[in-house]
């Protein structure tokens, strides 16, 4: 019986003692991983004096999502605060950690997700952003550089400790780690209700419905979030008795409907897609993605 209790003692600690050192080699990984330094091919961009190009640039800050997440100014805004996540997204006005920014600062960040001096950003979802055109780049740059100076609220970043561990253990990647940061930037396509600009558009529909619109488990997203459905159908495997969803929007108006109020024809909600932007996309380029997702093979 001693004997019995000694030994579910012994078991009892070495249980603990594995526990700590997982935590803490975990937290240690976590620490070595966010301190890394990840170099990235910078290509040069020139700033557009295009007349316009303030204009753009904020069309394109409010309707791709940086708005939701960096306030509709650039001041910074709590975007999520769920489950032990507290997430904010930093000032990015000249009033916050972007002020000093050169050019090359701004490509870094907003294309590869990486901070000045190689510190990998966690949140900030650039793999959506990468394949921006220079021209497209530059006017989110000016805009921003033009917005009056907030408060320079800083980010915030916290996980759970069972998310921070998979973080270490580099079972979550970042932003960074998604990239290929060898492509060269895609070449400006001109706003048109074309198949070829609504492929560009849908560049950033592929964070999380994947590379070739094939669908899937979106990365790094919360344990709730349902898969994102496949775009392009060819490749997906087909789950008995369903449709595919683009399917749906074979017809204009159903398209413009959902990316304007978040649901389905049939009148249901649609989860995790940020339409606060979507909702702001002008005619043509809800006409041209329509277009492109309809010309996928199906
Ligand atoms: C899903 C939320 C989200 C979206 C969408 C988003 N960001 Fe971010 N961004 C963040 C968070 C959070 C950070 C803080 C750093 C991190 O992720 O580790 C950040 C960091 C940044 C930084 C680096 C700031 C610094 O401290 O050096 C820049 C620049 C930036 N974002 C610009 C943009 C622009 C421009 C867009 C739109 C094209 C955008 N972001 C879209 C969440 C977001
Ligand atoms: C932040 C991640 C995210 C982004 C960005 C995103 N989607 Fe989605 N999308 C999802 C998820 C998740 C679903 C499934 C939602 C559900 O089942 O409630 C979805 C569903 C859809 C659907 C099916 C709606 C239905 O009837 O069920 C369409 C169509 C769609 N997305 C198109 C797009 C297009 C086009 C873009 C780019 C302009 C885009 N998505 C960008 C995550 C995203």
């Amino acid at each position: 019986m001693k004997r019995a209790v000694h030994r579910l003692w012994v078991g009892g600690a070495a249980l603990v003692l594995v526990a700590v050192v997982t935590v803490g080699s975990g937290l240690l990984m976590e620490q070595r991983r966010l301190a890394r330094s990840v170099e990235v091919p910078v290509r040069p961009l020139a700033l557009s004096t295009a007349a316009d190009a303030r204009a753009h640039g904020q069309y394109l800050y409010e309707s791709r999502g940086c708005a939701g997440c960096h306030g509709l100014s650039g001041e910074g805004r709590r975007f999520a605060d769920q489950g032990g996540v507290l997430l904010a997204g930093p000032d990015i006005t000249p009033g916050g950690s972007t002020a000093r920014y050169t050019e090359a600062d701004w490509v870094r960040a907003v294309r590869h997700g990486v901070a000045p001096g190689g510190r990998p950003l966690r949140v900030m979802p650039s793999q959506d952003y990468n394949r921006l055109s220079d021209p497209d780049l530059a006017a989110l740059v000016v805009y921003l550089q033009s917005l009056p100076a907030a408060g320079g609220a800083p980010a915030v970043l916290q996980w759970p400790l069972p998310v921070r561990l998979l973080y270490g253990f580099g079972f979550i990647d970042d932003a960074a780690d998604r990239i290929d940061h060898t492509q060269a930037p895609e070449a400006p396509v001109a706003a048109a209700v074309s198949v070829d600009y609504g492929r560009y558009l849908a560049l950033g529909c592929t964070g999380c419905h994947g590379a070739q619109l094939q669908g899937g488990p979106i990365p790094g997203g919360a344990p709730d979030w349902p898969a994102a459905p496949a775009l392009r159908t060819e490749a997906r495997k087909p789950v008995s008795g369903d449709a595919p969803v683009v399917a749906r929007y074979a017809d204009l108006v159903a398209f413009r409907s959902m990316m304007q109020t978040g649901r389905r024809p049939d009148g249901s909600a649609i989860a995790v897609m940020p339409f606060d932007a979507f909702a702001r996309y002008t005619d043509v380029d809800l006409q041209a993605l329509h277009l492109y997702l309809q010309s996928l093979p199906r």
